[in-house]
């Protein structure tokens, strides 16, 4: 349903119910876009124009455009919500340069968390005009997601461990499938694009048997490809790799051992999970084209004209204070950034658009926080933890950005668009608990 006029990309999307087939025999009800996962797939400059209806029972929704430059009122705020049976348009603009992995998910007030477990959620790619990677290597889309049944085949409620930790599945997939099959040749590169769509599932991702190079981050293209033998991809990050299938053999895209900070019991197992397997098809015809060593510029952002503080904490509810939380998790648990709870009527950052910030985001609490800005891209610039400042290694453009206990991330950013725009943590059970705030740019 793509229009005709060059530039203008236009479409329909209904968020509804949907069965799936993830237990042999049994119907899972789930949420879908368009009855599953779809794949947006435009390029920079072009104007797009969404016909959004809301099919799901009972419930407000939204789609915000994670990570996309749009303007504040067609970006699926929590105050913009689309009532049951309702609908709306989304129409934004794709500036040149904004070539990147992108995703869309509901954020409606107090539901984001479980439509998102529930299964909606998209992939939007915005395509460059010239495209720097060889096209031999394809365009693999891999849309990670979780989901933890019951076993009559419904998706369960979140418990108090989930509200705590956030919400972990226990079936890991791949667009939708688990642990998918592709065939490779041997010596064949392949481009991947990874989207850690999960609740609140910590990817630290490895390659068995393939050579990983990453290419690009959350705002598309770095500068130059870099080698690397595992990824943290946490809830919401998105990265581009380019895989070499250089080994004879299949090869699996699976996960390792990440300490994120667990309270209480029920730590599940987030390593050894595979998430793509190969099969290798014959030898490639002939040898594939070497990666360009520089893929563009990124402009680096300086001179910050404010600094701003947003610290990361967790509170236990009334009378909780003391407890040991592996008997009593979660009981009236609150996250909170600068010590308030999300509060959609309340402003908490007014900011100027067009200006250079320096945000610091403070972890002082005892788990891994993914700390998320809408609206734009920002640049990591250094770490500090226990006294230790480190440098990014390379620049990249990024969303989210995750910030370890105790430490302080600092970033750069500018606001180019006018509006509200919502910045929290991640892992969604936190958003819902409170670890959100609004930033008015003026
Ligand atoms: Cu992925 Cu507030 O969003
Ligand atoms: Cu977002
Ligand atoms: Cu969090």
């Amino acid at each position: 349903n793509q229009s005709a006029t060059p530039g203008l990309f236009k479409a329909s999307i209904t968020a509804g119910p949907m069965n799936a087939r993830l237990i042999e025999g049994i119907d899972t009800p789930m949420l879908g876009y368009n009855g599953g996962n779809p794949v947006i797939e435009v390029t920079e400059g072009d104007r797009v124009e969404l016909d959004f209806t809301n099919d799901i029972p009972d419930e407000p929704t939204t789609i915000h455009w994670h990570g996309m430059p749009v303007p504040a009122d067609q970006d699926g705020n929590p105050m913009d919500a689309v009532a049951p049976g309702g609908g709306r348009s989304y129409v934004f603009d794709l500036p040149s340069g904004s070539a990147a992995p992108y995703w869309f998910h509901p954020h409606p007030h107090e539901f984001t968390a479980e439509q998102v477990y529930r299964g909606l959620a998209g992939v939007f790619l915005v395509k460059p005009k010239a495209d720097p990677i060889p096209a031999a290597y394809g365009d693999t889309v891999l849309l990670l997601t979780d989901i933890r049944l019951a076993a009559d085949g419904t998706v369960t409620p979140n418990t108090p461990v989930d509200l705590m930790n956030g919400r972990i599945g226990d079936h890991v997939l791949t667009n939708g499938q688990r642990n998918p099959k592709i065939e490779v040749r041997a010596g064949e590169r392949r481009r991947f694009r990874l989207i850690n769509a999960t609740n609140a599932r910590f990817l630290c991702l490895a390659f068995e048997n393939a050579r990983m190079t990453v290419i690009g981050t959350d705002g598309g293209l770095l500068e130059s490809p870099v080698a690397a033998d595992e990824i943290l991809l946490t809830p919401g990050e998105r990265v581009e790799i380019v895989a070499a299938f250089d080994s004879p053999g299949p090869a699996t895209l699976t996960t390792l051992e990440y300490d994120r900070g667990w309270m209480g019991p029920g730590k599940p197992d987030e390593s050894r999970l595979a998430l793509l397997t190969t099969s290798i098809a014959g030898d490639l015809a002939e040898p594939m084209p070497n990666l360009p060593r520089e893929l563009r510029t990124i402009p680096a952002l300086t001179n910050p004209a404010v600094t701003r503080r947003f610290v990361l904490s967790e509170e236990m509810g009334g009378g909780m204070e003391g407890v040991d939380h592996s008997s009593m998790p979660a009981a009236g648990m609150k996250f909170l950034i600068n010590g308030a709870s999300f509060d959609m009527n309340r402003i908490d950052t007014v900011s100027k658009v067009g200006q250079v910030e320096l945000w610091e985001i403070v972890n002082d609490a005892d788990m891994d926080h993914p700390f998320h800005i809408h609206g734009t891209q920002f640049q990591v610039i250094e770490r500090e933890l226990g006294g230790v400042v480190s440098q990014a290694p390379y620049p990249a453009w990024k969303d989210t950005v995750n910030v370890v206990p105790g430490e302080t991330v600092r970033v750069l950013l500018r606001q180019e668009l006018p509006g509200t725009r919502m910045y929290h943590c991640h892992i969604l059970e936190h958003e819902k608990l409170g670890m959100m705030g609004i930033v008015d740019v003026q």
